[in-house]
């Protein structure tokens, strides 16, 4: 990884979820990652077993709202994918927009691609260290392609 003085090279984990994949919409979410400088380094598709979704979710295991989203997400197939580029944590957040897509600022993933809080298109880590762990997930490092 290197460093300018203001701006850090970081990886992290993006998402396509089953509604965006299921509608067709890879490629189309795939730009804007890419238009905005970010690098798919690493992709697999893959299709959650229920226990795989509730570990990779379990930080939200209180939360009213779990059981609906491990149903989603085991709905159909994801896009898992690494994002390389300059502070590719705070910056994939930026491109994908608010997790309600009511509240998502115009032109972001979630803008155009989510049609409700759950069905929101796609993850993405929401922390430096969160992004190791869910990069760790899905992906080996000889899986894993740096540009940089
Ligand atoms: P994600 O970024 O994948 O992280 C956790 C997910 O839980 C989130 O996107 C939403 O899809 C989902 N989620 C968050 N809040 C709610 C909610 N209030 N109702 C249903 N799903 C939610």
């Amino acid at each position: 990884m290197t460093q300018t003085s203001t701006q850090t090279l970081q990886q992290t984990l993006s998402i396509v979820k089953p509604d965006a994949v299921g509608q067709n919409q890879i490629g189309n979410i795939i730009e804007y990652f890419e238009r905005e400088g970010l690098s798919v380094v690493a992709a697999k598709m893959v299709h959650l077993s229920p226990d795989d979704a509730k570990k990779f979710y379990e930080i939200h295991a209180d939360k009213p709202f779990f059981g609906e989203l491990v149903e989603f997400m085991t709905s159909g197939p994801i896009l898992a994918m690494v994002l390389e580029g300059s502070d590719a944590v705070a910056t994939n957040r930026r491109i994908m927009g608010a997790t309600d897509p009511t509240k998502a600022e115009a032109g972001t993933v979630r803008a155009d691609f989510a049609t409700s809080i759950e069905r929101n298109a796609v993850h993405g880590s929401d922390s430096l260290e969160n992004a190791k762990t869910e990069i760790g997930f899905f992906f080996k490092d000889k899986e894993i392609f740096p540009r940089a």
